[in-house]
């Protein structure tokens, strides 16, 4: 079919395809709520009535956990097989109180829709399913066959999936598999990434006395836990963001100098981008730039810390008990399973006399390196130049999609990360958002995507 066709139709279509979105996103779909399992089980459901509408016969694939949806496009003899992934899970939406509208009334102000979901990754993925239900609608066959899986597990690491990629091997066989759940590189600078970090997250529980104390009548004669935690996790890490873990770094790939001579043509503006944040100062590792810092470095991060009296005004104890959750960012060649092991004889070389410690390890993924001169990026290259009126960049990012290395490794397929999101679309926090502009762009550019690859020699 003529390009132009497609995008006339596309353009005519783009109310309802907004539309769409709004729908799926009103659907509280927090993967590790419990509380919100009924919705899950919905926004699944919704996803396999647009594949339904469109002609396709989806399944919902139980797991364990939440359930993935599987669709495809009819078999193109002699063209490349396209998986594209995502996930229609969605993060918690606390605090509340921050939200300008509610997290799963999506509301349009300014030329961005709001809601949690809207860049990540609903709004995300699905441009690639509308793109390909409008072109079927057309009654023209595509040039290649599009799979799709997406899944219900992503924001919870996956691990379902995981356990099941070897059954579903045959399935979701590929050339490549095509991800948008990532950022262009600034607003109006598109991206194509072939690298993210990995990650390996804990959850640290130490113990103290069976109950909370007097600080006064027992101060001075006791650890206290929420000071032994602090102690812990201010072992692990230097002011400088160094990670004082034994053996940390000794995996840790480093960068190539040609690598980092590219990164240095992009356009980096520390200032701005400690303003954009609400710091007077970035801060991380000497010795590197920030994207170097943040796509290719390790880091540790505390996520919460547990301990104590958190209602009003004073209460003199010695807590009970204190916690911490916290996460390591990986770079290729580390290994998650490893890090744990080198964690334990951490703590049991830095924990303090009096208490008892115990580690949880939750998610573990590798980081991920993607070829970044093949066809499929040769075809990303020119549709998205298409789409969007400017060439994509070749960047790193520093989040992480745990299954990407498990793609790569079982599928053994390319892999083609196609971010439409901005760094301030605020993924994770309050007020997520997702450009209007960059949806639309996003469908265009999976509609001509198809169109590169399907006539690829
Ligand atoms: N879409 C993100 C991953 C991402 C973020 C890629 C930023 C590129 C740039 C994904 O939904 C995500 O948040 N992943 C989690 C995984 C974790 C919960 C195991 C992450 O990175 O924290
Ligand atoms: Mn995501
Ligand atoms: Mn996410």
């Amino acid at each position: 079919m003529p390009a132009s066709t497609l995008l006339d139709l596309l353009k005519e279509s783009s109310p309802r395809h907004l539309d769409e979105l709004v729908q799926w996103l009103k659907i509280p779909s927090v993967s590790s709520d419990t509380s919100h399992h009924q919705d899950v089980q919905q926004a699944a459901k919704w996803v396999a009535d647009k594949f339904q509408n469109a002609g396709l016969s989806p399944e919902i694939l139980p797991t364990e956990g939440h359930p993935m949806v599987f669709a495809q496009t009819p078999e193109v003899d002699g063209a490349p097989i396209v998986l594209v992934y995502g996930h229609y899970d969605v993060q918690p939406v606390e605090p509340l109180d921050e939200w300008i509208s509610g997290p799963f009334e999506p509301t349009v102000r300014d030329g961005n829709l709001y809601a949690r979901g809207a860049t990540d990754d609903k709004g995300q993925v699905l441009t690639h399913i509308q793109s390909v239900c409008d072109w079927l609608a057309t009654g023209q066959p595509l040039p290649l066959q599009v799979k799709f899986l997406i899944e219900g597990e992503e924001e919870v690491g996956s691990e379902n999936l995981e356990r099941m990629l070897p059954e579903l091997r045959e399935r979701l066989a590929c050339d490549c598999v095509v991800i948008s759940d990532s950022g262009q590189y600034a607003q109006g600078q598109p991206a194509i990434t072939y690298g993210l970090r990995g990650i390996a997250t804990y959850e640290l529980q130490v113990d103290g006395p069976s109950q909370d104390l007097h600080s006064g009548s027992f101060g001075g004669a006791v650890m206290n836990p929420a000071i032994a935690v602090c102690h812990l996790l201010s072992s692990m890490v230097d002011n400088q963001g160094r990670i004082q873990i034994n053996g940390f770094y000794d995996q840790v790939r480093d960068l190539s100098d040609s690598e980092r001579e590219q990164w240095r043509r992009l356009p980096q503006d520390d200032q701005q981008f400690a303003g954009a944040i609400g710091v007077e100062k970035l801060f991380g590792e000497s010795g590197y730039t920030t994207d170097e810092r943040r796509w290719a470095r390790p880091t540790f991060d505390v996520n919460g810390l547990t301990s104590g009296h958190q209602g009003e005004g004073v209460k003199t104890i010695i807590p009970a008990t204190a916690s911490a959750k916290f996460s390591f960012r990986l770079v290729p060649d580390q290994d998650p399973k490893k890090l744990t092991a080198m964690l334990e004889q951490h703590l049991q070389d830095h924990a303090p006399i009096g208490v008892r410690w115990s580690l949880k390890p939750s998610h573990g993924a590798p980081g991920m390196l993607a070829d970044t001169d093949s066809r499929f990026v040769h075809a990303a290259n020119s549709a998205i130049e298409s789409a969007f009126g400017v060439k994509p960049v070749l960047i790193r990012e520093g989040g992480s999609i745990p299954i990407v290395t498990r793609f790569q490794e079982v599928l053994e397929c390319d892999c083609l990360l196609l971010g439409w999101g901005l760094s301030d679309d605020n993924a994770h926090s309050p007020n997520e958002k997702f450009r209007v502009e960059d949806y639309h762009r996003g469908i265009r550019a999976s509609a001509i995507l198809w169109d590169e690859i399907g006539n690829l020699p």
